[in-house]
C-alpha cells in the first residue's frame, strides 16, 4: 500500500449516453469481464464504479500508430451509469464528480433522447467530453481487427465500407451541429479546444478503444492537469446504499481527494438526520473490477485518491445516497460537519406522504429507490414508507396498516425492486392480504402496479 500523498491522481471518467448505446459493453471490453450480460434485461440501473490500472490502459494504447500516449496518472476511475430514462437521478450523480466524460452515441442511431439529456447534464456541469461513435463494427461488412487502433483497422475495410462510415460520421457531425456544437473525428479535429472528439469504436471488436483511451489520458495530462494533482482535502460522495451479505448496510464512496482511513469518524447524510460512526472495514473491488459486482474486496488501512471503495460500518441503513462523506478529526467539527452533510439531501424524499397513506416501496440501492420514488410521484401514487434491502415480514406490517387504517386496498402493496422476498415476509402477505410486487427491471414495476389498481378501480 501506498505510504505517502500521490502526486497524481486517477481522473474520475463518467460514461453517460442513451440505453443501450454499448455503455456498459466498453468497459466490459476493457475489463475482460461479462457484467453486461449478467445485468437483468441487460439494462444498467446502478451506478458502478472500475478503477483501470495504467498498465492495463497502456497496453492497449501502444497500438496506436500516431500518438505517443506517456502515462503519468496511476489509472483511469470509470463511473458506468445507467441510460434507461428511469435514471436521470443516476446520471446526474455519475457525473457529479467527475473530471472528463465520455458520451456513447451508436453510430447507426445517432443522437437520441438520453444523449440530448446527457448533453445537457455535461454543458449544465461544464464538464469536458469526448464522444465514443459506438458500434461500427455494424457497418455493412466491416472487417474486424480485434482491439486494433481505428486507423489501422479502418484503412483496410473496403471502400464502399469506408464510405459508409464516413457518411454516418458526417450525420453526427450535423447532429452536434444542431445541438449547437462544434464535432469532429479526433484524428482530423481543427481545434480541440473549440471541437467535441468524436472518437470510433467498437465494443464487440474493441476496435477503437486504444483510440478512446488515449485521448482520455492525454486530455487528463493535458487541459486538465490541474485536476489530477492530488489534493489533501477530503473530497468524497456517497455513490450508493446498499446490503451486502456479511457486511449489513454498507457505502460505495467516490473518493475524489484526500485519504480515509480504518477507524476513521465519518459523518454522512441520513433519512432521519444526520449519520456519525466509525469506518469498521475499508474495501475495495479488485482493480478492473466493478464495484457494483458481488465478488472478492480488498481491505485496506488507509485509502488515497482517486478510488471507488465500499464502507462498512455500524447505523449505515438509512444512509443517503448523494450525501457528501466527511471525517471530523475532532467531537467539536461534529456539529459542523452535521449540518454540512444534510444541507442538500436528496429532494423526492420529502414526498413521502407524512399521513402514511401510500404504498411500501423496497429496493435494492438508495439509487434505485430514488429513481422509483420520482417515477411515482409523477404517476400520482402515494408512497408510505420505504426501506432498504430484502423484503421482512416487518416491512410487510408497514404496508398492512393500509388495509387496517385507511381501507385503501390498492395501498396495501409492497413494490419490491431488485431485492428478495424472505419466505416469512410471503407468507405473512398471503395471510394478511398484502399484495406484493416484485420486479427486477425497474419499469416492470411500474406496468404490473398500474394494471393492478385500474382492476382494483375498474
Ligand atoms: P444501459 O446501461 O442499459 O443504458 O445500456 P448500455 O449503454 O450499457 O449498453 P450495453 O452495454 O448494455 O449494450 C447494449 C446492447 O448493444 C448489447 O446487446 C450489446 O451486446 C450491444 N453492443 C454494445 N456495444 C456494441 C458494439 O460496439 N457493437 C455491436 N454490434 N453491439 C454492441
Ligand atoms: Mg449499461
Ligand atoms: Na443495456
Amino acid at each position: 500500500e501506498v505510504e505517502k500523498d500521490p502526486e497524481y491522481k486517477s481522473p474520475i471518467v463518467c460514461v453517460l449516453g442513451h440505453v443501450d448505446t454499448g455503455k456498459t459493453k466498453l468497459l466490459d471490453k476493457i475489463r475482460h469481464t461479462n457484467v453486461q450480460t449478467g445485468e437483468a434485461g441487460g439494462i444498467t440501473q446502478q451506478i458502478g464504479a472500475t478503477m483501470f490500472p495504467s498498465e492495463a490502459i497502456n497496453s492497449l494504447t501502444r497500438k496506436l500508430p500516431n500518438i505517443n500516449v506517456n502515462i503519468l496518472v496511476p489509472g483511469l476511475l470509470i463511473i458506468d451509469t445507467p441510460g434507461h430514462e428511469s435514471f436521470s437521478n443516476l446520471r446526474s450523480r455519475g457525473s457529479s464528480l467527475c473530471d472528463l466524460a465520455i458520451l456513447v452515441v451508436d453510430i447507426m442511431h445517432g443522437l437520441e433522447k438520453q444523449t440530448l439529456e446527457s448533453l445537457d447534464i455535461l454543458r449544465k456541469k461544464n464538464i469536458p467530453f469526448i464522444v465514443a461513435l459506438n458500434k461500427i463494427d455494424r457497418m455493412y461488412q466491416w472487417k474486424a481487427m480485434q482491439d486494433e487502433a481505428f486507423m489501422t483497422t479502418f484503412k483496410q475495410q473496403q471502400e464502399h465500407t469506408q464510405e459508409e462510415f464516413i457518411r454516418r460520421a458526417k450525420e453526427a457531425v450535423l447532429a452536434f451541429a444542431e445541438q449547437g456544437l462544434n464535432a469532429a473525428l479526433y484524428y482530423e479535429n481543427p481545434d480541440p479546444e473549440d471541437y467535441i472528439n468524436l472518437v470510433p469504436t467498437s465494443a464487440i471488436t474493441g476496435e477503437g478503444i486504444p483510440d478512446l483511451l488515449g485521448m482520455l489520458v492525454n486530455i487528463s495530462q493535458g487541459s486538465l492537469a490541474h485536476k489530477i494533482k492530488y489534493k489533501p482535502q477530503l473530497q468524497a460522495t456517497v455513490m450508493e446504499v446498499k446490503v451486502i451479505e456479511g457486511h449489513g448496510t454498507t457505502i460505495d464512496v467516490i473518493l475524489a481527494n484526500g485519504v480515509l482511513k480504518e477507524d476513521d469518524k465519518i459523518v454522512l447524510a441520513g433519512f432521519n438526520g444526520p449519520i456519525v460512526t466509525n469506518i469498521r472495514a475499508l474495501m475495495t473491488p479488485m482493480p478492473l473490477k466493478e464495484m457494483r459486482v458481488k465478488g472478492e474486496y480488498l481491505h485496506h488501512k488507509k485509502l488515497y485518491a482517486t478510488m471507488g471503495a465500499k464502507i462498512s460500518a455500524q447505523g449505515l441503513e438509512e444512509s443517503m445516497a448523494g450525501s457528501p462523506l466527511c471525517v471530523a478529526s475532532n467531537e467539536d467539527e461534529i456539529v459542523d460537519l452535521c449540518e454540512e452533510v444534510q444541507r442538500d439531501i436528496a429532494q423526492v424524499f420529502t414526498h413521502i406522504n407524512k399521513k402514511g397513506k401510500g404504498v411500501h416501496v423496497q429496493a435494492s440501492t438508495v439509487g434505485s429507490l430514488e429513481a422509483l420514488l420520482e417515477f411515482l410521484k409523477e404517476s400520482k401514487i402515494p408512497v408510505c414508507s420505504v426501506s432498504i434491502g430484502p423484503v421482512h415480514k416487518k416491512d410487510i406490517m408497514k404496508a398492512q396498516g393500509q388495509i387496517e387504517k385507511l381501507k385503501r386496498k390498492e395501498y396495501a402493496t409492497v413494490l419490491a425492486f431488485d431485492v428478495k422476498i424472505t419466505q416469512e415476509g410471503q407468507e405473512y402477505a398471503e395471510q394478511v392480504g398484502v399484495k406484493i410486487f416484485a420486479a427486477d427491471i425497474i419499469y416492470h414495476l411500474f406496468d404490473r402496479f398500474t394494471e393492478y389498481v385500474k382492476q382494483i378501480r375498474d
